[in-house]
Order: C-alpha cells, then structure tokens, then sequence
C-alpha cells in the first residue's frame, strides 16, 4: 500500500492505502472525479489519457494508463482541468485549439491538450514527432498542427511556468505533506530506494520482487493481463544509475537513463541509434522508459538491444555488493531467458568511443508508434577498402536479438564492393530462421534483412536509401 505525497493540480495531496500498482487514470477517474483525462487503450498507445507531470529533472507528458501512483511520489500532476489559468481564462493550446477547429467529438482532446501544453512549455516545436502518440479518429491532424504551431506564438503563462518549477514544487509538497516512506501498515508495501545501494540490499534479501522502472512493460502487465504484483520497488528515481557518461574511450548509459534522455545525448555519437531511438514508441513512452527496462525485458523485439550490440556493448549487473559484466550479447540466452540471477539487476551498459560507423534500420508496419518487425543495425569498419571490422545485430529475427555472426564472416577480409555485399547476404539464412506472425511472415524477415545489408552499403557510398530522402 501506498503512502505518497505529490502536488495534484497545484494542491499538495497525500495518498494512502492505495495499490502499489493502482494506476494514475484509474485513481484520477474514479477517486477524484477528474473524468477530462480518458481513457481509450489503457496500454500506452493513444495517448488520451496524457497528463504533465514535473519533478527535478523538469516536465514531461506521460501516459496515466501506465503509471502508477507509487511513481508519483515527491513530483506534481496537472491534469487538462488543472491547465486553465486561475482566473479562468484558458491555456494558449487550449484557445488554439478552439480557433483553428483542432476538436470533432473531443475524446482525443484532454490528451492532445495536456501533450501540447508540455511541448508548448518545454519550446518543442517538431509538432509531428511530438504528437506521434496521440491518436485522433475524426479531426485530421492538419487542424490539430495549425493549433500547436499557433499556440507557440504565446507565452508559457507565468502562473503555469511556476507551478513546473521544482524548486517551488518540492518545498511544497514538504510543506503541505510529509514526505513519504513507503509504509502502509501490515500490508505489503512498494519499496522505494534512495540508491542503487538501497536497491542492491533489499533486491538481494527479496530477489523474487518485481523492479518498475519506467512501467512501459510492467504496466501492461497489471492493465492487460490483470496481474497482482507483490512486492514490487520502484527505481526510476535512482538519479545514481541515471545518466549518459562520456569519457575518451567509452559511453557508459546508466540502468535508469530514460529512451528520450538517451535519444538527445547519443545524437552527438551516433545519429542513427538517436534516430532510431525517435522512433520507438511515442514521446509519452519515451519519456518513462528506460534502457535498463528494455534491456532486462529480454524482448526479441526491443530496439535498443541490437544497436548496442553492434557497437559491442557491454552489460553491467549487481547482486547485493557483487558486481560482473559481460558482452550484451551473451544476456540474451534464449525466448524468455536472460543470464540474470534472482535478486541482481541491470546497473548500466557501456561501449567503446569508436568513429560512428553505425546504421540503424527499424522496420514496422507504421512509421511513428509502432514495434518492430524487425530492427537491423549495422557496424561495419573499412579500411583500405578492405572490411576489418563487422558488427551486425538484429531484433525480430530470433527468440532473442542476435549477432548475424556468418553474414559478419562473410564480410571480413573482403573488399567492401557490392559483390562482397551479394555473396554474403545468402549468409543471412545461415544466421536466422525467422517466425511468421501478424507483424511480417519469414519469407518478409529474411529478405528484408538481406536488403537492409544492402541498403547499409549503398548508404555508405553516399546514395539516398532514407525513404523520406528518396520519396518525390
Ligand atoms: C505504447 C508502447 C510502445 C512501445 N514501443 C516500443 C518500441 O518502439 N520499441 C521497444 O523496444 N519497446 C517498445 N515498448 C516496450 C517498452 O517501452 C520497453 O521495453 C521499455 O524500454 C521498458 O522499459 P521500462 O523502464 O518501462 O521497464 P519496466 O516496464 O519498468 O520493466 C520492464 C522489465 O524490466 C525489468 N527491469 C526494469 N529495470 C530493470 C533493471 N535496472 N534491472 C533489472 N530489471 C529491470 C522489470 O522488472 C520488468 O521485468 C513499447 C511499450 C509501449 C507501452
Ligand atoms: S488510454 Fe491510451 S495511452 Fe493511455
Ligand atoms: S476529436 Fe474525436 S477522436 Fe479526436
């Protein structure tokens, strides 16, 4: 059970004796009557039920279908009700919204409305990534666009610009609440540490707990398949597994760095991991994931897995004070199985400062908000014309992300020529026997990825492959 405290629409609130696992909607709707915020898939892919929440690290929008309130703690809430100004009057988006025509049947709109008053305060003006995650069926988006970029010509309002600012949130809660511990009587209770040292300690003593991160996965567990988790911790909150470290030789992404963290500070290093990044999920579920999330899921579709292992990325656990690491590769053992003991857990992943030689391709049905079909990355060094070094890793290919370890030895030691590149895509059968499903048939898979090999060498001769690029 719960005992939290965070700032609901500007008031301090105190929350307790609630589910560990209760959803934020699910509390707004029928604990507080706040019925602007909808439910429409309560799985994190509509975005109506998009709410603004603030805490140190600034403000993001998130879906409140997958966030639980545990994750709420020490943070503030604003709901589409609470983003009218105090004296009525509405907020920039709000009007924009009412002048260019941006509402049909308006259950989309609490969602667009609160994703846009986030943008809108964080200056975000690349409409169309930013609104990938909020589904409209009757407006048409062109409305909905001509509203977002006709609200940026107005001030964040100053009652607004203070009411996200962490430092006059947190003495707030403080003052209004004391701040939580997670207790609840005899009931079992969420953990929350305070570091990874915290964490380390009580996973170790209770290693059949589940851990949420950014409850991208985990939340769907308890929406969709109805699961009662207990007990749980929640660890977005640990600022010392969070963070992009660049040194002279490596880059090392802390467990608890969220997707959209590490999609603005990979753009330096490699542009097609960021872009790739960008494409996966939507700015709402970008916001909560985190790599460590995506990594210990063991999903043979996660996105990041196969560009992390084309740049030979390393896997970084802890269990209690004990502390290994091994290739990424080698954590992927098989469907459902990672090379993780009970009670250890992802702490970072770390590769070597290299020349960006990476291509990330993502396949899927949509181009915005949609899991892969399949995700190939590619990391090929040349030198003298002459391959030296290869790196190919896919996701949606095998139970698990997999190297294409014949494709790379067909590769090696060869001259970097479209015929080395036709012999060796035959390889690609050698490597992978891909499953049919609703997302592509095997034929699909291996023929794709044949092409995707293709693709990445006429990318490196400089001719236009993007489909955005080549599309007239
Ligand atoms: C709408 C939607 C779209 C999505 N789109 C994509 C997509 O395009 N590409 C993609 O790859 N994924 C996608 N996902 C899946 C999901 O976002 C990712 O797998 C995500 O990275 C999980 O991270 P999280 O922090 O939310 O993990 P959680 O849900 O909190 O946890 C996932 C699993 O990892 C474990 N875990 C979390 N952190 C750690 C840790 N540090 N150590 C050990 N175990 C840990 C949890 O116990 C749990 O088993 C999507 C999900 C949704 C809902
Ligand atoms: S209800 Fe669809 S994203 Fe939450
Ligand atoms: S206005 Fe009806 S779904 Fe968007």
């Amino acid at each position: 059970m719960t005992d939290i405290a965070f700032v609901l629409n500007g008031t301090p609130v105190r929350v307790t004796n609630q589910p560990a696992t209760r959803t934020l909607l699910d509390w707004l709707r029928e604990d507080r009557r706040l019925t602007g915020t909808k439910e429409g898939c309560n799985e994190g892919d509509c975005g109506a039920c998009t709410v603004m929440v603030t805490d140190r690290h600034g403000t993001r929008a998130l879906n409140a279908c997958i966030l639980f309130l545990a994750q709420l703690d020490g943070k503030a809430v604003h709901t589409v009700e609470g983003l009218t100004a105090p004296d009525g009057s509405p907020h920039p988006v709000q009007q924009a919204m009412i002048d260019h025509h941006g509402s049909q049947c308006g259950f989309c709109t609490p969602g667009f409305i609160a994703m846009m008053a986030v943008n809108h305060l964080n200056n975000e003006t690349d409409h169309d990534t930013a609104l990938a995650g909020n589904l409209c069926r009757c407006t048409g988006y062109a409305p909905i666009d001509r509203a977002a970029r006709a609200a940026a010509r107005y001030p964040v309002p100053d009652w607004l610009r203070q009411a996200t600012d962490p430092s006059f949130i947190l003495p707030q809660i403080l003052r209004g609440e004391s701040r939580i511990s997670a207790t609840g009587g005899s009931a079992p209770h969420p953990f929350i540490p305070r570091s990874a040292d915290d964490l380390a300690q009580w996973y170790a003593a209770n290693p059949d707990a589940t851990l949420i991160a950014g409850a991208t996965d985990v939340g769907l567990w308890v929406t969709k398949s109805l699961r009662s988790l207990c007990p749980v911790a929640f660890i977005a909150g640990l600022d010392d597994l969070r963070g992009v470290n660049v040194s002279d030789t490596e880059i090392r992404i802390g467990a608890t760095t969220t997707l959209a963290d590490l999609h603005r500070a990979i753009a330096a290093y490699h542009p097609s991991f960021s872009e790739l990044i960008r494409r996966y999920g939507s700015a709402q579920v970008r916001a909560a994931a985190t790599i460590g999330g995506n990594i210990a899921n063991g999903s043979p579709i996660g996105d990041s897995p196969p560009a992390l292992i084309a740049l030979g990325a390393t896997l970084h656990l802890r269990q209690g004070d004990s502390r290994r690491s091994l290739p990424l590769e080698d954590f992927f053992i098989a469907y459902g199985q990672q090379d993780r003991a009970p009670g250890e857990f992802v702490e970072a992943v770390s590769f070597s400062r290299q020349p960006d030689r990476l291509r990330c391709y993502k396949i899927s049905k949509r181009f915005d908000q949609d899991i892969s079909a399949l995700c190939g990355c590619f990391n090929v060094t040349v030198a003298d014309g002459i391959v030296t070094e290869a790196r190919i890793a896919f996701g949606g290919m095998a139970g698990t992300p997999k190297r294409a370890l014949a494709v790379e030895l067909e590769l090696l030691g060869n001259p970097w020529t479209l015929d080395t590149i036709k012999a060796a895509m035959a390889a690609f059968a050698e490597d992978f026997q891909p499953i049919g499903d609703m997302r592509a048939s095997a034929a699909y898979r291996l023929q794709i990825a044949q092409n995707l090999l293709e693709r990445y060498f006429l990318q490196d001769q400089g001719i236009a492959t993007d489909v955005l690029a080549v599309a007239p």
